[in-house]
């Protein structure tokens, strides 16, 4: 198959899934504000929707399919989806990155589904700071969660924790080794000032380099490893003498030139970058009958008009503050990180 190119040449590889803007969580980093605009219950597409559009992405070049949210757990049924999604021929790859409290209801049934991997965000394993940071302490849920997933089989299983100074930036060290300690790989991601980051400045970021420092203070050495599996994998990799660490380097070396992914929110708005001030609406004309070729013209067309590199273009500002303002965010909730995927 011809591989579908925008034009800086990249080919659309990837496809991220939100089924739902809802969160139980309120990460500062994501969600800080007092109240959210949510999606309007009628404009969330049903799982028919969605895996319909799915296919079509996948008939387009996808290989990589991955459920986000908002907290795609809070979605009721969502195995559901799971068992079309891998059932689809030509994926290679399916995964879901989960805040992990619901993940211990969910494992088997997700197993059972076809679900071989997921990606659990821990930011923290203090209760109190968790509280203080995501609003809830649900720390045990996770780890619950986590244990779970590995009882049902699941493999690979990666912990994604963003790091804020002076907020959780001590417990670097003993995130990697609770990861370890349960066989997950361990990422840290550098604070974007995407979205729903509405306070975010450029001191509180822990750079991807400030990262590898601190970690070989507390953990020895730490030896770079080739992206070569996956070229456009977001995380570089590196290895210490207990295991292997990987870090997502957004804010301070964006990799936007390797970037194959696609974005559809869970009202069938798909998006070419995570940084995009608009995307394109997929639902009308879904819900006005669009044949399958309608559909595929129109995500063709937009991808082959892609130039975005919105990673790269906010690292080249000399003045760097929050992306979008609260208010902002308020008007077109489409901005919000939680809406969009991550
Ligand atoms: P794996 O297949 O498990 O390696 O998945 P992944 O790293 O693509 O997905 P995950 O959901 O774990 O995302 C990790 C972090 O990378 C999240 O904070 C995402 O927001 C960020 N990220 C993922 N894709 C992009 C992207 O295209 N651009 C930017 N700037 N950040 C991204
Ligand atoms: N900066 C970095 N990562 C973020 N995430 C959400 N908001 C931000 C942000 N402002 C992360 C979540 C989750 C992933 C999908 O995106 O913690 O791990
Ligand atoms: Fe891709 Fe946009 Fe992220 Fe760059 S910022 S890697 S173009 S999604």
């Amino acid at each position: 198959m011809t591989r579908l190119l925008d034009r800086h040449g990249r080919a659309l590889g990837a496809l991220r899934i939100s089924v739902t803007d809802r969160c139980n969580l309120r990460c500062r980093y994501c969600m800080p504000e007092a109240a959210y605009e949510w999606l309007p219950p009628e404009a969330i597409l049903s799982f028919d929707e969605l895996a319909r559009l799915a296919r079509i992405f996948v008939s387009l070049g996808v290989r990589k399919l991955r459920i986000t949210g908002g907290e795609p757990l809070l979605r009721p049924g969502l195995s559901s989806l799971v068992a079309t999604l891998a059932a689809l021929p030509d994926v290679e790859d399916l995964a879901l990155t989960t805040n992990g409290t619901r993940l211990a209801a969910e494992a088997d049934a997700l197993v059972a589904a076809g679900l071989h991997r997921v990606t659990v965000s821990l930011d923290t394993l203090r209760g109190d700071r968790m509280r203080a940071f995501a609003r809830f302490d649900r720390v045990d849920d996770v780890i619950a969660g986590i244990d779970a997933a590995r009882t049902a089989g699941m493999t690979g299983l990666k912990l994604n924790s963003v790091a804020v100074r002076g907020v959780n930036d001590d417990e670097l060290a003993d995130l990697v080794r609770f990861a370890w300690s349960r066989d997950l790989e361990p990422r840290f991601i550098e604070y974007m000032d995407v979205g729903g980051a509405t306070t975010w400045q450029l001191d509180d970021v822990i750079s991807r380099d400030e990262f590898v420092r601190r970690l070989a203070a507390e953990l020895g050495t730490a030896v770079p490893l080739a992206r070569a599996d996956d070229p456009s994998a977001p995380a570089e990799r590196w290895r210490f003498a207990g295991g292997t660490v990987g870090i997502v380097a957004s804010t301070t070396v964006p990799f936007c030139g390797a970037c194959d992914r696609a974005r559809l929110t869970a009202d069938g708005t798909f998006f070419t970058c995570l940084y995009a001030a608009s995307g394109l609406d997929l639902r009308a004309p879904l819900r006005a009958g669009a044949s399958d070729a309608d559909l595929t013209a129109l995500i063709r067309a937009t991808w082959e008009r892609r130039t975005d590199r919105g990673a790269e273009q906010r690292a080249a500002l000399t003045v760097r503050g929050a992306l979008v303002a609260a208010e902002a965010l308020r008007a077109d909730p489409h901005r919000e990180m939680h809406v969009r995927g991550g």
